[in-house]
C-alpha cells in the first residue's frame, strides 16, 4: 500500500519530512538503541536537511544514536560540489552532532567504481550484521523527471541485480558512473519515504502513482517491492494527478 501526502509547498513538505524522521529516529533508538538511515541526494532533500540541523529538531534528537548513510551517490570525490555527501554534510550533519564514525559516505576514491562499491557494501554489512539485506530504519528516496530514483535509471540491468546490496552502473547519458543500493536493499528498508517537489516532476508522479504503462518506472518498481512507501509531495509536483491516489 502506497501513501500519499501532499503538502503545499517546499517549505511544508520540508517540515513534515523533518517530522517524520524525527518521529522515526526517537522509535528506533527507544527500541533498537539506534537510527539507521539512507539519504538521497539532489536538490529536493536539501530542505529536510537544513530544517533538521536548526532547532527544534538540531536540540531535540538522539545525534549520537544516529547511522548515516547514502542511498547512492555520484563518482566523485567528497569535496566535489555534486557530491551527495557533501551537500548532506554542510546542509545538515556538519551542524549537529552526530560521531564522524557513525557518517558512512560512499568511499568514492581511490579505486575503480567496482572496488567502491564492494567497500561501501561492506560498510553496509557491517551495520547490519548476519542480515540477508540492510535493515535501514529509513530510507529516504527522490525521484528525476525520468523516473529514476537513487541512480537506479529506466532501463538500466543494475535494477535486476537480485543478490547485491550495493551496484554501481555506469549511466550513458550522464556518461558516468554512479554508486547505489539496490532495488531489493532499498525494498528492506523498514521504512521508506519518498520527497518530491516542483512542477517539472508532476508527469512523472502521475506515471509513478497512477499510469504505471507497460514499463513501471524505477520510481513504482521500487516503492511496490517495499509495499508500504510513502510519498511526500507538494502541490506542484502533485498537480498531475487524480486525486484517486491522494491519501
Ligand atoms: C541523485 C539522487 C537522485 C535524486 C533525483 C531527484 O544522486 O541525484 O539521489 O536519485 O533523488 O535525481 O533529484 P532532485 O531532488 O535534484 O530533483
Amino acid at each position: 500500500m502506497t501513501a500519499l501526502v501532499v503538502l503545499p509547498d517546499p517549505a511544508a513538505l520540508a517540515t513534515a519530512a523533518a517530522e517524520r524522521v524525527g518521529a522515526i529516529a526517537e522509535a528506533a533508538v527507544a527500541e533498537r538503541g539506534r537510527f539507521t538511515v539512507a539519504l538521497s541526494g539532489g536538490a529536493t532533500p536539501r530542505g529536510l536537511f537544513e530544517t533538521l540541523a536548526a532547532p527544534p529538531w538540531r536540540d531535540r534528537l538522539p545525534w549520537a544514536r544516529f547511522e548515516v548513510a547514502w542511498v547512492d551517490e555520484r563518482d566523485v570525490p567528497i569535496d566535489h560540489p555534486d557530491s551527495n555527501a557533501r551537500m548532506a554534510c554542510r546542509a545538515w550533519l556538519e551542524h549537529v552532532p552526530v560521531p564522524p564514525d557513525r557518517i558512512h559516505p560512499v568511499p568514492t576514491r581511490p579505486g575503480p567504481p567496482a572496488d567502491a562499491a564492494r567497500a561501501y557494501e561492506a560498510t553496509l554489512r557491517a551495520l547490519f550484521p548476519y542480515e540477508p539485506w540492510p535493515r535501514f530504519d529509513l530510507v529516504l528516496l527522490g525521484v528525476g523527471e525520468d523516473g529514476h530514483t537513487a541512480s537506479l535509471f529506466p532501463g538500466s540491468s543494475a535494477l535486476e541485480d537480485a543478490e547485491a546490496w550495493v551496484v554501481a552502473p555506469w549511466v550513458p547519458h550522464l556518461e558516468a558512473y554512479r554508486f547505489s543500493l539496490s532495488l531489493p536493499a532499498i525494498a528492506h528498508a523498514r521504512r521508506l519515504i519518498g520527497l518530491v517537489a516542483g512542477a517539472s516532476k508532476a508527469p512523472v508522479m502521475r506515471a509513478v502513482l497512477e499510469a504505471p504503462g507497460s514499463e513501471p518506472l524505477p520510481a513504482r518498481r521500487v516503492a511496490e517491492a517495499h509495499g508500504h512507501a510513502e510519498w511526500l509531495l507538494d502541490a506542484a509536483a502533485a498537480s498531475a494527478l487524480s486525486g484517486r491516489s491522494r491519501a
